[in-house]
């Protein structure tokens, strides 16, 4: 349990930061006391009626007991927008910084105070509950021991009922639908509403300044989470920490400033690894995103491995990045595509999968989450068929990692691969997670410094992986910020985050589908977090600007993913996609738009 030490500086702050240490200290001490009352969630299922979709396995579900607000009081936790809590959960000796971005939200980004902002309906999740901002204490889990308290939870936390992200996606074949909503069985929005969540949507929401912007003279409603998602303090602190104090380049200077950068890399390094369940950090890849992830692989295990005739197979669902580095390959060596096509609800065909993956095929590569669609993807079936032919795999991560739990030793590809803005991490970072041994036998792709072990003018030795693939100078700063991200979501738990999201994914398809002349694209048993659809008689992107009118920022057009809208016979579609600071009264916002340019 953290201990303040307000210093010297803390005498400099604006506020009464001592003050607030031991306020702070009280409550954490408290906490620590084992005196925070037991809240275990009773088995009923809490007024949801989704019988066949079923919550990932170790979600808790259930009502919960009252949640006492006794031990937060001082700090008028109950009141929203009175968020004297530290925004995060990252360290209790944040109140003690005098650092702006740790000061108490008296005021948003754009100046409004967020206690106006919270209260203006649109904004004011139905969700939070009667705790808003300070939930009871429970410990964290033991990997994330840096993290004093639970602030968000309504209901036991990680440290309680620890996550186990191989069972979440173990059980994908066991439990159909058991990461998004199933198209027949939805919850209406009383039950909804009663529904105890998780965590406080609240807390969580104060965590994103940009989330109190207003646009268009409206609160800002960021349904354009699959292009990318926001982020939050502890990241952009982050960024912030690395340049005031530990920016230099990694690895060569044996001066201080070196080891700091270094340790913040290979840090965050570590951090990828234990978040997917690597082996190893030595099996992390940094590169600048998905699309260069899958370039990677294509010009290096590709570039060895890939011959005339040779098939590569991908899905219907696939985004560009993991359809046009494959055929670039494809057209160098004179191999083929081959296509996994998808049924009428945009789930892939699995025996047609076993059908086209045979003796010429020599890479699968999939989507986890389908980007238009949201179609979850049973990859761990489709990396087992693959294996039994001999198939290498890889599996694109990119709209998975902020949804679901993801394990890539339980799926079993060779390649794993994902962005880190995608989930709430900087831009220009991401990962390419390989099985070291397939690693230790392929190329490296760019040359340069950093990648060698020693150079002469007749030859070049190289590193092992992963600084093999790592010419050149990093982007350092920003793989601590993916770091600072991956703490974060791990702190608040995918278990928890799941939950959540299959709620608003239902409450929003409940609400869209019947508005006449909507049609939703994408309609699988098993989707996380993306509704796709379109609007007779008005353009998509009509339908964007009208949205984005009332502040409300969707995506809508071809997605970079043609193909699979292709299939649906449409070009482009609008395409709402959730994260877990979304709530019910922005998707109330939405609909209400909709329906008005439904009746117009
Ligand atoms: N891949 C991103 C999207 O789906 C850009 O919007």
């Amino acid at each position: 349990m953290s201990t303040l030490t307000p210093t010297a500086e803390v005498t400099e702050s604006p506020f009464d930061v001592a003050a607030l240490a031991r306020l702070a200290n009280e409550i954490f001490g408290s906490l620590n006391t084992g005196s925070a009352p037991s809240l275990q969630p009773t088995a009923s299922a809490g007024g949801l009626n989704v019988p066949a979709n079923p919550l990932p396995p170790g979600v808790p579900t259930g009502p919960l007991p009252q949640p006492t607000t006794t031990q937060f009081a001082g700090l008028g936790a109950a009141a929203p927008g009175l968020n004297l809590a530290p925004t995060g959960p990252d360290h209790a000796a944040a109140l003690a910084r005098p650092s702006p971005a740790r000061a108490p939200h008296a005021q948003a980004g754009n100046g409004v105070p967020d206690v106006l902002l919270t209260s203006v309906p649109g904004l004011d999740g139905r969700t939070g509950g009667q705790v808003l901002g300070v939930p009871p204490g429970i410990a964290p889990p033991a990997r994330e021991a840096a993290a004093p308290a639970g602030y968000y939870f309504l209901e036991p936390a990680p440290g309680a009922a620890p996550q186990q992200p191989s069972l979440y996606v173990l059980d994908l074949a066991r439990h159909p639908g058991a990461h998004g909503h199933h198209a027949g069985e939805l919850p209406n929005k009383h039950q909804l509403q009663g529904q105890r969540q998780p965590f406080d949507v609240h807390a969580i929401r104060r965590d994103f300044p940009i989330l109190a912007e207003r646009v268009n003279g409206k609160p800002l409603v960021w349904f354009d989470n699959a292009a990318t998602t926001q982020k939050p303090k502890a990241v952009i602190d982050r960024l912030t920490h690395f340049y005031e104090h530990e920016n230099s380049n990694i690895h060569r200077a044996a001066h201080t400033l070196a080891a700091r950068a270094t340790d913040a890399y290979e840090n965050a390094r570590k951090t990828v690894a234990t978040f997917v369940n690597a082996r190893s950090a030595d099996e992390v890849i940094f590169v600048r995103g998905a699309t260069e992830a899958i370039n990677l692989v294509a010009n290096t295990w590709g570039e060895q491995h890939v011959g005339a005739g040779d098939e590569i197979v991908v899905s219907h669902l696939e985004h560009h990045a993991n359809i046009v580095p494959w055929q670039q390959l494809a057209a160098r060596k004179g191999a083929h595509l081959r296509v996994i096509p998808v049924d009428d609800t945009g789930q892939v065909i699995l025996s047609e999968a076993q059908r086209l993956i045979g003796p010429k095929t020599k890479l699968l590569a999939v989507t986890q989450v389908s980007n238009a669609l949201g179609t979850v993807v049973p990859v761990q079936e489709l990396v087992a068929i693959a294996q039994r032919q001999g198939v290498t795999t890889l599996v694109d991560g990119a709209q998975s990692v902020s949804h679901l739990a993801v394990d890539v030793q339980a799926i079993g590809c060779d390649f794993f691969i994902f962005s880190g803005h995608k989930i709430f991490g900087p831009t220009g970072i991401g990962a390419v997670i390989g099985r070291k041994d397939v690693l230790d036998a392929i190329p490296p792709w760019q040359g340069g410094g950093n990648m060698i072990a020693d150079v002469t003018f007749e030859r070049t030795v190289f590193q092992p992986a992963p600084a093999k693939f790592e010419a050149g100078t990093g982007n350092i700063a920003d793989a601590a910020g993916l770091g600072a991200a991956l703490d974060y979501v791990s702190r608040i738990g995918l278990h928890h985050i799941a939950r959540y999201e299959h709620d608003l994914l239902a409450y929003a398809t409940e609400a869209l589908r019947p508005i006449p002349g909507v049609r939703l694209v994408g309609t699988a048993a098993d989707k996380a977090s993306v509704l796709s659809f379109v609007l007779a008689g008005h353009e998509t992107a009509a339908v964007g600007k009208a949205l984005a009118e009332e502040g409300i920022a969707v995506r809508s057009g071809h997605h970079c993913a043609q193909p699979i809208l292709r299939r649906f016979g449409l070009e482009a579609t609008v395409r709402p996609s959730f994260a877990f600071y979304n709530t019910c009264d922005e998707i109330d916002h939405f609909i209400a738009v909709v329906r008005r340019l439904a009746r117009a």
